[in-house]
């Protein structure tokens, strides 16, 4: 492919992190403490494409959803969204997070049991102003599009099987005909056949209505499925970011390699022995190592590991790691620095 080609064929940006951070407050004991849940994050979402996060379970994933629609305010850093920047400390309006919708892991609790499914996906319509009548006609058109045909419009949640209610949220979320959605964990609480149902319907949407997803889940698997790249999280940092193709087939850093060591294989032969994860515990995100936050579990891990934190860069085209053992090639140091790095 030439490289004009290659241009033209790559979308415009639509979700761009720079440098984002996030600390809550914490207390151990009497003392006061800040959880660093995310830091100095950058990361880069294309139109029409799908970004997978992945991560042990308090890497901070969910937060920083929770920066990307508003949910949660960023201390710093910026969050470029369909050509806006919104600085850390400006709040959103309404209207600014209307093209980004987001899907929850829990289908049950996201919905109010008194309203039924069609109040339910009528209300976050009406809030932005859109008519009674629009309002309506949309409710059928995304119901029957997610599978829910016939009176679910009626229904309450608890009239509905865990994945039906799933559907309810994804056509919740699509009824607002967002740019985004952002799905955190959302397939996590089905059984696995409904779970293959709802990321098949989730991949046929973002088509027809040309979405761009960014899809967190702790399951490897899944967000193998249905990511054009993926950013492998771990203590709050990206470490390492690239195409899924060649995340699966040849991680760079030693976390990933060591988490996707540890997928459960259908093949008992295949299977792996005990991943060096399991030799050491996640250390606290209220005290996390200085320098590379994974030196503490990390088998490589050299002096300078301790002292310098290693800047997420381009080690080969599209593919971004942040370790000492891959340092920036020569070629691209005359290039512009990576945010990311404090
Ligand atoms: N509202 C909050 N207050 C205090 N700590 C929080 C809050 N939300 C998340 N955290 C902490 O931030 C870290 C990242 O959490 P989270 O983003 O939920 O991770 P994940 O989704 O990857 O499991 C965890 O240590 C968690 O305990
Ligand atoms: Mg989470």
């Amino acid at each position: 492919m030439t490289a004009a080609a290659t241009s033209t064929e790559t979308p415009p940006v639509l979700l761009q992190l720079n440098d984002v951070s996030k600390q809550f407050a914490a207390r151990v004991g009497l003392r006061k403490a800040a959880v660093s849940a995310v830091d100095g994050v950058s990361l880069t979402l294309r139109r029409g494409d799908t970004l997978g996060v992945v991560g042990e379970s308090g890497c901070g994933k969910s937060t920083l959803a929770r920066l990307v629609v508003g949910l949660v305010q960023c201390d710093s850093g910026d969050v470029v969204f369909d050509g806006r920047t919104y600085r850390a400390g400006r709040r959103r309006t309404r209207r600014d997070l209307r093209d980004m919708q987001m899907v929850f892991q829990d289908p049950h609790s996201a919905l109010n049991p008194r309203a039924t499914i069609g109040e339910a996906i009528a209300f976050p319509l009406r809030t932005q102003g859109v008519s009674r009548a629009e309002t309506e006609a949309r409710v059928d058109e995304v119901l029957a599009r997610v599978g829910l045909h016939g009176n679910y419009r009626s229904h309450y949640p608890h009239q509905l099987s865990g994945g039906q209610r799933q559907r309810v949220n994804i056509a919740r979320a699509l009824a607002l005909k967002p740019k985004l959605v952002v799905l955190d964990e959302s397939v996590s609480a089905l059984d696995k056949s409904v779970q293959a149902q709802i990321l098949d319907l989730l991949l046929e949407l973002q088509v027809e209505y040309g979405l761009s997803y960014l899809f967190i889940s702790h399951d490897l698997n899944v967000v193998e499925y249905m990511s054009d790249r993926v950013a492998v999280m771990y203590l709050g940092h990206v470490v390492e970011e690239c195409s899924a193709e060649e995340l699966y087939r040849a991680p760079l850093h030693p976390y990933s390699q060591v988490l996707l060591e540890s997928i459960p294989k259908l093949d008992p032969r295949e299977r792996g022995g005990p991943s060096a994860l399991t030799d050491g515990e996640m250390p606290s995100p209220l005290d996390p190592p200085s320098g590379c936050r994974f030196r503490t579990r990390c088998p490589f891990a050299m002096d300078v590991c301790a002292t310098t934190r290693p800047p997420l860069v381009e080690t080969r085209p599209g593919h971004l790691v942040a370790c000492h053992l891959h340092p920036v090639p020569e070629s691209a140091t005359a290039g512009d620095p990576i945010p990311g790095e404090q």
